[in-house]
């Protein structure tokens, strides 16, 4: 029994502790591997971590950045997958060499979407970014165009010809193959263009480079594409170190507020391609992917042309968008102090709760085992004075007989034996515990005479009356000693000794044993 509550009580602690300890709602964790950083990936992990608590099912998104080192982004991702994560979000710094560690990821059953760039296996869950080979062609429409045109807006370059230059992100990526095949085919449909594509690997630096290079030579270009608004700035920089603003024109991609946006409005570009960024809806296809709603495998974002006549429009709406999302991640913050501080009270409370309720379980089982031991204590007295009253002597069996039965137990009817017995049992009683108590004083009491009354005690028992007293005040005693916590002085007065000295001495005679010695076995 006690083993049972014991069990019963661990799984309620246990089970208590569980709910406490999980903080009561769930969330999808979601590992979102960077290949790199900069302006417009920024944006993205923004947009990311202010959807986490968005939508209908809360997601925990968990970024971690590869610095453009694909080795690293291989590491990282094996470990993001080893962390317990639902669901990998990935934009690939180099498409080839990362499809064994997706491939690894897939193979344990978890969901991967390619975000912005993709790697060379096609096992992955579902694609969102946008249009890369769309973002060149829309870039090589807008740089024909502008060929047209010299920097004053006249009509210059119809039937001349105008060198057109593009340079590339790292073409290990899939959005610069992706970007130059757009603009490339873009560039085929114009005669009067001289296109001639450079090498780049994303970084501004590189691209001033190769743009100091040309400046000055025959194949300097009058319109120069970059892959990316970073590396147009590093265009831009050897045009001002070189010293021919107005004499070449720059396009970059992304677009953002502060960067892209903003170079157009002061003239350093003459165009930006608004490559979208969305992160909300990276979480949104995750939960949806994550809680097994329907969704599309392939989902192709919208971008848009950033130019002179739109850039001041773009740039309001993009500063109203971003005080927007500013203030929600303030919103977002507060709430998740909020959680934060909800949970924790939800767990104190779980934990009072569990702490009362083991408390009480505690007490009942002690107050079970008290009511238990005390029983226990009191039946094993009971046995101890009958066995005391049973093995003491054969002179007090035969009175056990006697003078012990119960009403029930007494023969019926009642000898003339068994009635004196029976009122001398209930006068010795009575008088007992008077230590001056003589026979004739008993024997007044049952109207016999002194010597009446010795022969029939002595004809009953086979004690003389005074043995008789003096047994059945030992009797009493001993089983005063192990039922009650009287002292031993205490008893012997009770049962009518004169003195305790004289109680112990004639209690060891009759039980071997001094009444000290039977309080300390019982004890
Ligand atoms: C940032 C970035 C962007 C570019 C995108 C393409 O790492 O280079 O500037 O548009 O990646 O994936």
């Amino acid at each position: 029994m006690k083993k049972e509550v014991g069990c019963w009580l661990l799984t309620l602690t246990c089970g208590l502790l569980m709910v406490a300890c999980s903080g009561g709602g769930s969330s999808y964790k979601i590992g979102v591997s960077q290949c790199g950083t900069g302006q417009w990936r920024e944006k993205v992990n923004q947009e990311m971590l202010a959807a986490q608590h968005l939508y209908d099912e809360d997601a925990e998104v968990v970024i971690a950045c590869a610095y453009d080192d694909t080795e690293r982004q291989i590491r990282q991702i094996d470990s993001l997958a080893n962390v317990g994560i639902d669901l990998l979000v990935v934009a690939p710094n180099e498409a080839a060499p990362l499809s064994e560690a997706i491939a690894k990821v897939r193979a344990k059953g978890i969901p991967v979407i390619y975000f912005d760039r993709k790697a060379g296996t096609e096992d992955y869950t579902a694609f969102i970014g946008g249009n890369n080979v769309e973002a060149g062609r829309a870039c090589g429409d807008y740089a024909k165009e502008q060929a047209r045109y010299g920097a004053a807006g006249v009509r210059r370059y119809v039937g001349t010809e105008a060198r057109v230059m593009e340079i590339t992100g790292a073409m290990t990526s899939s959005p610069a193959r992706e970007r130059h095949e757009g603009f490339a085919e873009s560039m085929k449909e114009y005669e009067g263009v001289k296109y001639e594509m450079r090498e780049g690997d994303w970084t501004s630096d590189k691209a001033c480079e190769i743009m100091e290079g040309v400046i000055g030579t025959a194949e300097q270009p009058y319109i120069v594409f970059c892959h990316n608004d970073g590396m147009a700035t590093g265009v831009y920089k050897a045009i001002v170190e070189k010293g021919v603003e107005g004499q070449i024109k720059v396009i970059g991609i992304d677009g953002l507020p502060g960067e892209g946006i903003e170079y157009v409005q002061f003239g350093h570009q003459v165009g930006s391609y608004v490559y979208p960024t969305h992160g909300e809806l990276v979480v949104k296809l995750a939960l949806d992917i994550l809680c097994g709603r329907s969704y599309e495998r392939d989902n192709e974002l919208q971008g848009m042309m950033v130019t002179a006549e739109n850039a001041d429009l773009m740039a309001l709406n993009s500063k109203e968008l971003m005080n927007q999302r500013r203030d929600l991640i303030t919103i977002q913050d507060k709430l998740e102090d909020y959680f934060g501080l909800y949970n924790m009270q939800k767990n104190v409370s779980w934990l009072l709760a569990a702490g009362c309720g083991l408390l009480a379980v505690a007490l009942l089982m002690i107050w079970r085992a008290y009511v238990q031991t005390r029983r226990t204590i009191r039946k094993r007295q009971d046995l101890n004075v009958e066995e005391t009253l049973f093995y003491t002597n054969a002179e007090s069996r035969k009175l056990r007989q006697v003078f012990e039965m119960t009403e029930e137990e007494k023969p019926q009817p009642k000898s003339q034996d068994a009635l004196f017995a029976e009122q001398l049992n209930e006068a010795i009683r009575r008088n007992m515990m008077n230590p001056n108590l003589k026979m004739d004083d008993l024997g007044e009491e049952m109207g016999l005479s002194r010597v009446q009354l010795y022969r029939r005690v002595k004809q009953i028992t086979g004690l003389t009356p005074v043995e008789l007293l003096r047994q059945m005040r030992l009797q009493r005693a001993y089983a005063l000693l192990v039922s009650t916590t009287k002292t031993t002085k205490e008893i012997a007065y009770e049962v009518g000794f004169g003195t305790p000295g004289y109680f112990s001495k004639c209690f060891r005679q009759q039980y071997g044993k001094y009444p000290t010695e039977v309080r300390t076995e019982q004890n």
